[in-house]
């Protein structure tokens, strides 16, 4: 039976869009709507183009739909994959009226709205996301980047999609890990904004890792719903959508330090997620028992919590402060008060991040 699609709106004046939740949703009439001019480019990987390219494409069949596929990973978020998305845009006389179509996971997503913004000083984007990350989070929101060697997304702009159309039936590819990473910035949401969602979790983890369609659905939903109501408060990352990178800080300095691809960005941020959860403890903002739910949480979605055996401390703290969050007061963290209440913290001391840091590489408890 057919899950009744969902619409979301994102409320940002004449930036706002729909997003759409349900199954069978890749159709010509549903894409259209959102397609002003007579030009598409679809923008995927091959192994996503290997399930999806010919449902996508054949919702665009009476448009010029030209096609690149970039090579797969985090890897190649790169500058130099961007401009070969433009090299075909102008290969095939794309004018600014055109449509980007970001058919992937997050790493598509970040690249396809980047190259949309650029494209001739801003052409219009849609995201399909296909992993469970990119639909909860990655797709959401304006933020699009490719990174720097040595820093992760530090070269990008904010650029919102014309709609987000989220057909969960793709998440039936979806490799087990990819799941499981897409889980954690669930588990993020929940943490942040919302106690009851937290709970539901604890209750349905099982059922979501079994790609029950209606907890997925309400899982997505919930999550969707909770970043729209930060992101339309502050679009642009002034005080409050920082709230969104909690566990993040930490999550890219193990990117980085591993090298990208290693881990996925879910697992890195499961780890964050576990490390940000102590230091709050460490500094009596959180409760023991608080930080155990969130540790067999993660644990029951099969996620890492502690940081690979191979982690330099050093290392992880060097990048850190090289990480997007740090400003001019410093590093600045995203911190629990419980569960459901996320804060920031600036002036944080380090000797104690080093500490946490330490007690949580490889694989010992506690
Ligand atoms: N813009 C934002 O606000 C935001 C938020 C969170 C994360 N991100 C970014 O998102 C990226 C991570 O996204 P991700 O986890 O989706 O990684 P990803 O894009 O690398 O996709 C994960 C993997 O799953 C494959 N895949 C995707 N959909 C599939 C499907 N339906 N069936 C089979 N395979 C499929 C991809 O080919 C890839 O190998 C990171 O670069 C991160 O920085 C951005």
């Amino acid at each position: 039976m057919n899950i009744q699609p969902l619409m979301l709106k994102v409320d940002l004046s004449d930036r706002s869009y729909p997003i759409f939740i349900g199954e069978n949703l890749f159709t010509q009439d549903l894409l259209r709507r959102y397609i002003r001019g007579k030009q598409v480019l679809i923008v995927s990987n091959p192994t996503v183009a290997s399930f999806y390219l010919d449902a996508a494409k054949s919702a665009c069949l009476d448009l010029q739909c030209d096609i690149v596929l970039v090579p797969e990973g985090e890897e190649y978020k790169t500058l130099a994959t961007v401009s070969e998305i433009f090299d075909t845009l102008v290969e095939h006389k794309h004018r600014r009226s055109t449509t980007l179509i970001a058919l992937g996971g997050g790493v598509i997503g970040d690249m396809t709205g980047f190259a949309a913004a650029c494209y001739q000083r801003g052409a219009d984007f849609i995201q399909i996301p296909t992993s469970l990350l990119a639909q909860v989070d990655a797709a959401i929101g304006g933020k699009t980047a490719v990174n720097h060697p040595k820093a992760k997304n530090m070269i990008g702009t904010f650029y919102q999609p014309r709609c987000v159309i989220t057909d969960i039936n793709t998440l039936k590819t979806l490799p087990d890990r990819e799941l499981r990473a897409g889980i954690a910035e669930i588990v993020k949401a929940a943490l942040i904004w919302d106690a009851d969602f937290f709970e539901w979790l604890e209750k349905n983890i099982m059922k979501m890792l079994a790609r029950d369609s209606r907890s997925l659905v309400y899982a997505i939903e919930r999550s969707c719903a909770i970043k729209i109501k930060i992101i339309t408060m502050d679009e642009k990352e002034a005080n409050i959508r920082a709230l969104l990178n909690l566990g993040h800080t930490f999550a890219h300095a193990i990117e980085c330090e591993l090298g990208y691809g290693i881990w996925l960005h879910g697992e890195a941020v499961a780890v964050g997620i576990v490390l940000a959860a102590d230091l709050s403890y460490r500094l009596n903002w959180f409760e023991k028992d608080s930080l155990l739910r969130v540790k067999n949480l993660l644990t029951m979605a099969e996620l890492p919590i502690r940081l690979p055996q191979s982690s330099s401390v050093p290392k992880l703290l060097d990048y850190m402060s090289t990480d997007k969050k740090r400003d001019e007061s410093g590093l600045r963290f995203v911190l629990l008060k419980g569960i459901g209440n996320a804060i920031l913290a600036t002036d944080i001391d380090m000797n104690l991040v080093q500490e946490i840091l330490v007690n949580h590489v490889g694989e010992d408890g506690d």
